[in-house]
């Protein structure tokens, strides 16, 4: 197996032997996919296997695990981290709260970047619909992404309109540009709309592991993060951070209705039936295990998932963006990128026909 607590300290050295690529093989594209660590496949491989053997599936606090690495890799409380199956199921759970609670009205605003993920679009396409409210997407320009978004918050509060949401990634996927200042951001909506707090909603999934960020200094209200790319995760799972403000809130709820999430069905429990009144027990897990997806708790991927974080755990956002820059730079002669929207060093932006261009 993969040595995952073999490299915790220092300088990263090269990883290469703790994954499957073949000798010659130079993959760059984790910020599409990632490829799977031979210690996660490993697992993944036993996880499978368990079902042949029913009875020796149980609730072996590997949920409960994944929040915790989770919370701890961004710096929040396990108890804010909800278990999601994709980025979209989230963020479409949030955009029904925040209907459900009346936190967006006729008028009011959503703001998304111009080519952001579809992921993060459709639920406020959606929202916006239902609740009468105008969806901007920010065009990149020269500015920068932080210029851009506080420019267009001050329009449109000059024009008496409120931002009820501000729906935006870390950095954009197509090109790599940021990082989006959050707490700016935060500053700026604050600011502008002092008695109602704008929502700010982060899809985080372009760059969550490899680039460190600060979740509640800077009043992120929801945070989701499918883990395939830098979480060196399989498909299939986004870990979604609610900030508590959310999760305690009785009118909140999950946006599928189901057991799992209730208050006392944990790991195997069901619920005792009830005949007054009729049904089952509606109280919810404390928490943000609340906004846990219905259905069982997925017990191939979450070992999967979580042998992935303590990987990235041990080896640190911070050690994996310092590496990642040392080798960026040196082949800086190779990337071509037309827009001029921030960027990092650990992160190397492309347009598609620049990457085609490069055979990548
Ligand atoms: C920026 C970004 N967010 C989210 C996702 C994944 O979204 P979902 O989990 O809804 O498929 C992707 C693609 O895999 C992505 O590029």
């Amino acid at each position: 197996m993969g040595a995952v607590h073999s490299d915790t300290h220092g300088e990263l050295q090269c990883q290469k032997h703790l994954f499957s690529l073949p000798p010659g093989v130079i993959y760059l594209n984790c910020a599409s996919r990632s490829p799977m660590l031979r210690s996660v496949e490993e697992i993944g491989h036993q996880a499978v296997s368990l079902k042949k053997h029913p009875w020796r599936i149980s609730d072996n606090g590997i949920p409960d695990k994944v929040r915790a690495q989770f919370a701890e890799l961004i710096g929040v409380k396990a108890a804010e981290v909800a278990l999601t199956p994709s980025t979209s199921y989230a963020i479409s759970q949030v955009a029904h709260n925040i209907l459900k609670l009346g936190r967006i009205e006729a008028g009011d605003v959503v703001i998304i970047l111009q080519n952001q993920m579809s992921s993060n679009v459709y639920a406020w396409q959606r929202l916006c619909r239902e609740s009468s409210a105008k969806l901007v997407a920010i065009r990149g320009d020269d500015s920068g992404w932080d210029e851009a978004l506080e420019r267009c918050i001050r329009q449109e509060s000059s024009a008496g309109q409120r931002v009820a949401v501000c729906a935006v990634p870390h950095f954009l996927w197509t090109d790599g540009s940021g990082p989006v200042d959050f707490a700016r951001l935060r500053k700026v909506l604050d600011e502008l709309s002092p008695t109602k707090r704008s929502c700010l909603v982060v899809d985080a999934t372009q760059s969550l592991g490899v680039v460190p960020i600060a979740v509640k200094s800077a009043g992120i209200d929801w945070l989701a993060c499918s883990v395939h790319k830098w979480l060196f995760g399989p498909y299939g799972m986004s870990l979604v951070y609610a900030a508590e403000e959310w999760s305690s809130n009785p009118m909140t709820e999950p946006i599928v209705q189901d057991e799992h999430n209730r208050l006392g069905a944990d790991g195997d429990i069901c619920l005792p039936f009830e005949m007054s009144p009729v049904g089952y027990s509606e109280d919810f897990q404390d928490g943000a295990k609340k906004f846990d997806a219905g259905g069982r708790l997925n017990p191939i991927l979450l070992p999967m998932v979580s042998r992935a974080l303590q990987q990235v755990l041990d080896w640190t956002p911070e050690r994996i963006s310092s590496r990642l820059t040392q080798l960026t730079f040196l082949d800086q002669r190779w990337w071509q990128s037309d827009t001029n929207l921030g960027k990092t060093e650990d992160i190397v932006g492309f347009l598609w026909e620049y990457s085609y261009k490069a055979g990548i």
